[in-house]
């Protein structure tokens, strides 16, 4: 379907901004698979409670929707319901807003069952706000009079009621998938590899950096939101051992609040993360604002100060800077620990992030003697499961092994092979 994009600017909004959040709206919409035939600011003088804007300009965006074919069009921005319709009838084409573009991006990317039921729950209270909100208008309109509703009040009344059932139906079912997740992670924590979850801001690369190191063909176009629900791979570390990568949904700024506990569900496995790294488009202009949103975001959701400071920062898609601005990045990069340089397109600078993450996870490598008796066969094999064994000898009593392992590793055999 061929879309305009609109971004309604308000009197005073810094024009820098507004451009930024016009590109930002333009890639939501291609994210839709649509067409965009057309994108433009909308400059608000004043905003018209039926209209948004004021009639000149909705001439004239109508000749522009009427010129391009355009059958939808995208207002990034807040509407009411009532100027939807408004615009959609004067318009002759589909109107949404910004929330209804997200929810329905979201709803095409929900992977998993539980997306799939957090989206449509975000849906069902969006439509119920908007339902509310004509319904005290109709309210208001009655005024103290004090009979029963006429028939347009029982059909919201009725809308709501049915709505309301579905909300309550959903939440039962999602009650129920979080609970089998739920299972999954503690069968997970069992198996007891570190697990590595990549976040970052819509489209820095994310799903592409774990391609890279898991092989896999997990979904990587130029697309926002590729991946709404968390996606989790084994990979192998350059020191032998294995850990657990998790791709997780692309961050956004402004996402609307009917959102954000869809948001957060699928991003609490970052939570539970041993390792946080932070995937950023150093390339793009807005990279700055963008690494404060996510920032921002992640403390919002709970990770705490010490997870927040042990993340690891990976400056992406170095290959499109100029060679001195990349040469640039580089240098400030090699002066901060936590920051490492990467083109997941290329390749350049990954196998030295893998080296970071093995180090980060393991800290310095120790080499010990363990001796285990003949009924010690489940510590023997946790050993050789977590690929910690260098030698062993089998001996009169039992066996003498040999491995090289970490103060961490070390605590956990300790703590799983306590009994
Ligand atoms: P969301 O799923 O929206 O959160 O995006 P993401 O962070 O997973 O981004 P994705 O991996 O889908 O990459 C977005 C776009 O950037 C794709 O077109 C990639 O091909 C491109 N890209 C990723 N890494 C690099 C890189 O190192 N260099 C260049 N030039 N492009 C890259």
């Amino acid at each position: 379907m061929r879309a305009l994009v609109l971004h309604p600017v308000r009197h005073g909004s810094d024009g820098r901004d507004s451009a930024a959040a016009l590109a930002e709206a333009v890639a939501l919409t291609e994210a839709l698979d649509l067409d965009v035939v057309g994108a433009d600011l909308v400059p608000l003088p004043r905003v018209r409670a039926g209209t948004l804007v004021g009639t000149g300009k909705l001439e004239e965006i109508g000749a522009t929707v009427a010129e391009r074919e355009a059958g939808l069009v995208i207002v990034d921005g807040i509407l009411t319901p009532v100027q939807q319709r408004n615009l959609e009838k004067a318009w002759k084409a589909k109107v949404l807003d910004r929330t209804g573009l997200i929810l329905e991006i979201f709803g095409d990317r929900a992977r998993t069952r539980e997306g799939v039921l957090q989206v449509e729950l975000a849906h069902l209270s969006y439509q119920k706000s908007r339902l509310v909100r004509s319904w005290t208008h109709l309210e208001r309109q009655r005024g103290g009079v004090g009979f029963l509703g006429g028939p347009g009040e029982t059909q919201i009344e009725a809308d709501r009621r049915a709505l309301d059932e579905r909300i309550v139906r959903i939440k039962a079912q999602l009650a129920k998938v979080v609970r089998t997740r739920g299972q999954h992670r503690a069968a997970r924590r069992r198996l007891d590899y570190p697990v590595v979850a990549l976040v970052g801001y819509t489209n820095a690369g994310k799903s592409t950096l774990f391609n890279r190191l898991t092989g896999s063909e997990v979904l990587a176009k130029d697309m926002l939101f590729a991946t709404l629900d968390p996606t989790m791979r084994g990979i192998e570390l350059p020191d032998g051992r294995d850990a657990i990568l998790s791709d997780t949904v692309g961050f956004i700024s402004d996402l609307p609040h009917q959102l954000v506990a869809a948001f957060r569900a699928t991003l609490e496995e970052v939570l539970d993360a041993d390792l946080v790294l932070h995937v950023r488009d150093i390339a793009h202009e807005e990279s700055e604002a963008q690494a404060g949103s996510v920032r921002v975001t992640l403390e919002e959701l709970g990770l705490d100060e010490a997870a927040r400071e042990r993340m690891i920062e990976v400056w992406n898609k170095v290959d499109l800077l100029p060679p001195d601005r990349a040469e640039a990045t580089r240098q400030i990069a090699a002066r901060n620990p936590r920051v490492r340089v990467i083109s997941a397109r290329s390749g350049e600078g990954v196998h030295e992030l893998l080296e970071a993450i093995a180090e980060d996870l393991g800290g310095p490598a120790l080499e010990e003697v363990l001796r285990l008796g003949f009924d010690e066969g489940r510590r023997r094999a946790w050993l050789f499961d977590h690929k910690l064994v260098r030698a062993e000898q089998r001996t009169d009593e039992g066996f003498v092994v040999e491995v090289r392992w970490t103060e961490r590793d070390r605590a956990r055999y300790e703590a799983i092979n306590a009994n």
